[in-house]
């Protein structure tokens, strides 16, 4: 029986913190052993936001792509590439905006919370609100069965499910309906407590070399109502517990929890062992990292590679499009 094929995107944001690695990248490893998997660098998405700063881009991929190989993702498991390098996206983009009722688009709720958000930039442009079917273009055109995304994003596949609907009732049953791929997945925050993200400055990057990680587990915050070493906390609120649960051995993170209640071990020492922790989980990574960023031309390859079959599975599926629609 052939194998299922899963299929996500990352955005090109630079360097990866702990936050995607136990959120995405844990996953997807884990995925490239029972899938047929296609992961790729969505520097098109990118665009849809930071068309006014685009130097950087092209940078963020290596960086990125580095990244993705020294945790274990691998090329031999999965397909590493680049969605721009893949023009047959943006056919298929164009020819799905001919069958896409514009409601469908503009009732995406990431639609209006971004634009509300990001005040610092115009996002009323065509491109950003078409974000979600160049998403819908990406996950179609490879017919992937499963979409591993975060909740925020399920949307977004919901609404390729629709699209493919509409596409195969009108022409020919060419797409099978993809569906999102929901896991359960350890919840992480950054060193301040907020969402782990680059631009709060208060993230853990898997590069930070062992004296940073140590510095930043320090300033972590923990159970706000403990005050003196001798309170008792509260692990299940505390978010340096939360990186216990991920990086420390369960007999550990027993130990944590009961020591912690009854006030038994200080936020400090506590923190320290978790330092350690995670400095030993990351050592093997900076190992295989070291040896990409000797040779970076071994990232080149990998990523050209991948697009080269990439590029077979998508030309294949545009031809069968194409056929469909008539336009041959
Ligand atoms: N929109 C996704 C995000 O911001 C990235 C992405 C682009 C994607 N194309 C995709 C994810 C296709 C899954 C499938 O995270």
């Amino acid at each position: 029986m052939s194998k299922q094929r899963v299929l996500s995107g990352m955005r090109p944001s630079g360097k990866l913190h702990l936050g995607n690695l136990v959120g995405a990248l844990e996953n997807w490893k884990k995925l490239q052993e029972d899938y047929d998997c296609f992961f790729f660098a969505a520097d098109w998405h990118a665009l849809t936001t930071e068309y006014n700063s685009t130097e950087s881009i092209q940078e963020s991929i290596r960086e990125m792509t580095t990244d993705w190989l020294s945790v274990g993702l691998s090329p031999e498991k999965c397909v590493l590439f680049v969605q721009s390098r893949i023009k047959e996206h943006a056919e298929l983009h164009l020819l799905l905006s001919m069958i896409t009722p514009l409601a469908w688009l503009e009732r995406v709720p990431t639609y209006k919370e971004q634009q509300q958000e990001i005040t610092n930039r115009d996002l009323s442009t065509y491109g950003f609100l078409g974000y979600p079917l160049l998403q819908t273009a990406d996950i179609i055109i490879y017919k992937a069965h499963k979409v591993p995304v975060g909740i925020d994003q399920v949307p977004h596949v919901e609404l390729s499910r629709e699209i493919t609907r509409r596409f195969n009732f009108l022409y020919a049953p060419v797409f099978p309906h993809p569906e999102p791929m929901l896991t359960e997945v350890p919840k992480v925050l950054g060193i301040d407590g907020r969402k782990m993200s680059k631009s709060y400055d208060n993230a853990i990057y898997i590069s930070d070399p062992p004296q940073e990680i140590r510095q930043k587990v320090a300033q972590m915050f923990t159970d706000p109502n403990r005050i003196k070493r001798g309170d008792p906390g509260n692990p299940d609120i505390c978010n340096v517990f939360a990186f216990h649960r991920v990086y420390s051995s369960p007999e550990a993170v027993e130990q944590v929890r009961v020591d912690c209640r009854r006030g038994a071990i200080g936020c400090v020492e506590d923190k320290k062992n978790l330092a350690e922790n995670i400095v030993a989980y990351l050592t093997p990574i900076h190992e295989q990292r070291s040896r990409y960023l000797q040779n970076p031309c071994l990232v080149d390859e990998v990523l050209e590679d991948g697009c080269q079959r990439a590029r077979l599975v998508a030309s294949r599926t545009m031809e069968e499009v194409r056929a469909a629609m008539k336009i041959t």
